[in-house]
């Protein structure tokens, strides 16, 4: 690909259909135009609950890994928030109560394969944060107003001003010492990862009837 933009533009550009297809799903729609109910919203909670298990795990391998340890950032860490809400959500015995999706296993499973190479693990890293701090900010407010939920899951106020972050953030993409293979492959492993999501999300929508508000 063309050298004169930084890579992480063109890893924006390349996930660009991707990331349209994951926000223009069934299910993610319904959430955005208030149609869910609380426990529709949970379903959601449940998956990530998975799925960050997964990514916080390998972040934990990663953290002194000399090219994927910059990428670790304590501030992003989903897992305190979430587990939290899950509590207020789904009542003390949560965690008997919760089973992955078919599509959030699948999706583990790959983290769990790829995330011991920098590139593979910077690509889903980037897909979820990057994701969460901003269209999962506009899902923050629809859960506050809508149903009163204090979603501890989007907030990164810790981690201070969102614009300033994501330009910490490219910042480390771009000067990552990956060679242009690697990037190529960062680059395919996140379409990978917003597929999954795509996936998972399809995989709610098929109990949508039941997550809707009365
Ligand atoms: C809930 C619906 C969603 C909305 C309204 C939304 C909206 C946005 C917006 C406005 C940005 C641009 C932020 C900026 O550049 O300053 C963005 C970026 C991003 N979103 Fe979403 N998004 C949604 C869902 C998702 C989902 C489901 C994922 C992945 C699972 C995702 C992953 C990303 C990523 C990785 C970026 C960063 C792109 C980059 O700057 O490199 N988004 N989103």
């Amino acid at each position: 690909m063309s050298e004169e933009i930084p890579f992480s533009q063109e890893l924006r550009l390349a996930t660009r259909e991707g990331h349209d297809r994951a926000q223009e799903s069934a299910y993610i729609v319904a959430l955005l135009a208030g149609d869910l109910s609380q426990a529709g919203y949970a379903a959601l909670a449940v998956q990530h609950y998975f799925i960050y298990d997964a990514l916080e795990s390998a972040a934990t391998a990663m953290r002194e890994d000399p090219v994927a340890g910059p990428f670790v950032i304590d501030a992003l860490r989903r897992m305190p928030g979430l587990v939290d809400d899950l509590e207020a959500l789904l009542g003390p015995d949560w965690r008997a109560r919760i089973r992955p999706a078919a599509a959030t296993a699948e999706y583990v499973d790959r983290v769990a394969a790829v995330s011991g190479e920098s590139t593979r693990f910077v690509a889903h890293q980037y897909t979820r944060y990057l994701g969460d701090i901003a269209g999962g900010q506009v899902i923050r407010n629809r859960l506050r107003t809508q149903h009163g939920i204090r979603a501890r899951f989007y907030d990164f106020d810790e981690l201070g001003p969102a614009p300033v972050f994501r330009d910490k953030y490219r910042a480390l993409l771009d000067s990552a010492p990956w060679s242009a293979a690697q990037r190529a492959d960062l680059i395919s492993e996140a379409q990978v990862a917003f597929e999954l999501n795509t996936a998972v999300f399809e995989e709610l929508a098929e109990d949508l009837d039941r997550y809707l508000v009365a």
